[in-house]
């Protein structure tokens, strides 16, 4: 497997692995990943095997507060989940965050995405206590604005 940031070229090969997302990953607009691999290029790697796109995770800085990096969109394809995939590009991620002195890595999930709270569990984030807890998922009401429930995740980029 390699790790190697999104560049225009791979946008419909990109497309065609996060069209398998639903319902977690909503596919956006090709002009969105064309932004995506010529300004964020650097938080945006691709993992590839036998020239397949099998992996992406989606960042961005932010720069309301430079010091968090917040994940978007990450998908492994179905037939190769579990290996190592998701693990490898956000550590590929918080590489890039610990270059430029970044403090944290968050995202949030779909309150009922139990294999993606397993997932980042598993990989050191915690889940920010919230309002409720559903089936053992801490949930934030209204996160993403009006009945947009979410869990949110986050880890420190540490020393
Ligand atoms: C969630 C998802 C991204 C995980 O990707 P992945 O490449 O299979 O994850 P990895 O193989 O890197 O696993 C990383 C860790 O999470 C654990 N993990 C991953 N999926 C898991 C699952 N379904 N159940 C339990 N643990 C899981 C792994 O065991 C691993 O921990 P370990 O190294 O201690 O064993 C993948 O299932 C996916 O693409 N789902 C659909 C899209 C989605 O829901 N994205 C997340 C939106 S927030």
């Amino acid at each position: 497997m390699i790790i190697t940031p999104l560049t225009v070229d791979r946008i419909p090969d990109l497309e065609k692995l996060l069209a398998l997302g639903e319902p977690y990953i909503r596919l956006r607009g090709s002009s969105d990943y064309w932004l995506y691999a010529t300004l964020f290029a650097n938080t945006c790697p691709l993992a590839i095997t036998d020239g397949q796109v099998v992996g992406s995770v989606i960042a961005f800085r932010s720069q309301v507060d430079p010091s968090e990096i917040y994940l978007q969109d990450v998908m492994t394809h179905p037939n190769h989940r579990r290996i190592g995939i998701t693990r490898a590009l956000v550590e590929d991620v918080h590489r890039q965050g610990s270059l430029w002195g970044c403090q944290r890595l968050f995202l949030t999930s779909e309150p009922d995405n139990h294999a993606a709270h397993k997932a980042w569990l598993a990989m050191d984030f915690s889940n920010v206590p919230g309002d409720t807890t559903e089936q053992g998922v801490s949930v934030i009401y209204n996160y993403k604005g009006p009945g947009k429930h979410r869990a949110v995740y986050e880890r420190q980029i540490g020393a």
